[in-house]
């Protein structure tokens, strides 16, 4: 860090300078071959920070080359309240008094230079209601999380009257319209476009002790899009961790492991009435073993239990037994008189971990990979490779082309559910009353 001293002695404030490759975005700016200029950068980089130092030189900018005032400089989140939140404060302090030619307005997150030239937060959700003034800079924070229309149909145009240009910054999600700009922006990619892609671990604000942190807890995949910046399909299979050959045929070393009669039993457990499945587990040195499961036809939690016991009754008790049910059971009956799927089970001796709520199918999701494979390569979820029907399911369970929803339909997502809900409650469920704490926070 440096402080940089402006001419102005009234006017002194302590600056941080921007970080190297902070600068080499910024050093291609109001280039006609970097007129829209794309940044994807990992959590915590310093796009917001860049983003300051961008609006402070386009006012800079426009003052020089005395460009019409009609033509204003927006910073726009996804939602308006984003913006005042995230930037507002930022905005304020890194102009200096000396340019306002009167106090910065509140309620709509403008400020007026002297110059006559306006600078704005905007939010894009609300696109249709921000035409009007032509623009001079356009910068896009969070873009991904940004409408594609909002550029198409309102700040494109927008820009067209003086020549203006726009900087995109976010993080990936998936492949969509920012990662279009990224490719437009790359070799190959349009003439007047440029972009560039950093980690977390490049901004430097964020210690590499706490990047190795997020990598051990989260799913492999997830870790690649927030700190690598990668962008990554969604789409298509769930289990996406699992392979049949690192996870189930060739564990070397590891080895699937048999049956340990002294250990306790895990489970974890999808009611249907067609299948009844249910994953059968033992804990080996932290790591979750499938020995087993269990698939009956048409069926009721009562067969199930029936098969349980013949399976895996020691001197005539369950007691060893954990299960993790889906958290529907707690209403859902397939069995007749009355009881509940969950009160079944807990009938039974076994100790039963029922959810309060039904998790997040995406937070499940998370976890069952980040077991089978975290983001640091440790692997802690294998499978007898007996297991045909998990085995089937987990590799062949797919979201519904193009949407982040599983496909039901296909037969192969009983098995799946059974082994998440176990893998969900022992790992990531919180008891009642506490929220699901949401890791991805911004
Ligand atoms: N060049 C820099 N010098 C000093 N601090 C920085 C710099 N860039 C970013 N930071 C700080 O790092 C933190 C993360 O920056 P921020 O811009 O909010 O990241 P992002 O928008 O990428 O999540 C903030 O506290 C910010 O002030
Ligand atoms: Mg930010």
């Amino acid at each position: 860090m440096s402080i940089r001293k402006s001419k102005n002695k009234k006017s002194f404030i302590k600056r941080e300078k921007l970080s190297k490759p902070q600068y080499e975005i910024y050093s291609w700016g109001w280039r006609s071959e970097a007129r829209f200029r794309t940044a994807v950068c990992g959590r915590r980089f310093g796009k917001t920070f860049l983003a300051v130092e961008e609006i402070r030189r386009a006012c800079r900018e426009a003052v020089r080359l005395n460009i019409n005032t009609d033509n204003e400089i927006w910073y726009g989140a996804p939602t308006f309240r984003q913006a005042k939140r995230v930037f507002w404060r930022r905005l304020k302090k890194g102009l200096p008094q000396s340019w306002l030619a009167s106090k910065p307005n509140e309620t709509d997150c403008s400020i007026v230079l002297k110059s006559g030239h306006v600078v704005r937060c905007v939010g894009l959700n609300e696109y249709d209601n921000l035409r009007g003034s032509g623009l001079w800079f356009f910068l896009g924070d969070e873009w991904q999380d940004a409408p594609p229309e909002a550029w198409t149909e309102t700040i494109r145009p927008m820009l067209s009257t003086a020549g203006g240009h726009a900087l995109f910054i976010g993080t990936p999600k998936g492949f969509n319209h920012f990662r279009d700009n990224y490719i437009d922006g790359q070799p190959g990619g349009e003439p007047d476009c440029k972009s560039w892609k950093y980690t977390t671990l490049e901004g430097g604000n964020v210690p590499a002790d706490e990047v190795k942190q997020a990598q051990r807890t989260l799913d492999s995949r997830t870790f690649e899009q927030e700190y690598c910046a990668d962008f990554k399909t969604f789409e298509g299979r769930i289990f996406y961790a699992f392979t049949r050959d690192a996870n189930s045929n060739d564990l070397g070393s590891i080895r699937a492991k048999a049956y340990d009669p002294a250990k306790p039993i895990e489970l974890g457990i999808d009611f249907n009435i067609n299948p009844m499945s249910c994953a059968v587990l033992q804990n080996h040195d932290g790591a979750d073993y499938q020995i087993d499961e269990i698939v009956i036809k048409t069926s009721n939690t009562d067969e199930l239990v029936t098969e349980i016991r013949n399976r895996y009754s020691r001197n005539g008790s369950l007691t060893h037994i954990t299960a993790y049910p889906d958290p529907a059971g707690a209403q859902r009956r397939t069995s007749a008189q009355g009881r509940t799927d969950i009160s079944i089970l807990q009938g039974s001796g076994m100790r039963v971990i029922a959810m309060s709520s039904h998790p997040l199918v995406r937070d499940r999701v998370n976890v069952a990979n980040s077991r089978a494979k975290s983001g640091d390569g440790a692997r802690r979820f294998f499978v007898d490779p007996r297991c045909k029907h998990s085995i089937d399911s987990y590799e062949r369970h797919v979201y519904k082309d193009g949407t982040s929803e599983p496909d039901k339909g296909t037969g192969f997502d009983h098995q799946f559910d059974a082994v998440s809900y176990l893998l969900f409650g022992k790992y990531a469920y919180k008891p009642p009353q506490q929220h699901a704490i949401n890791i991805m926070g911004r």
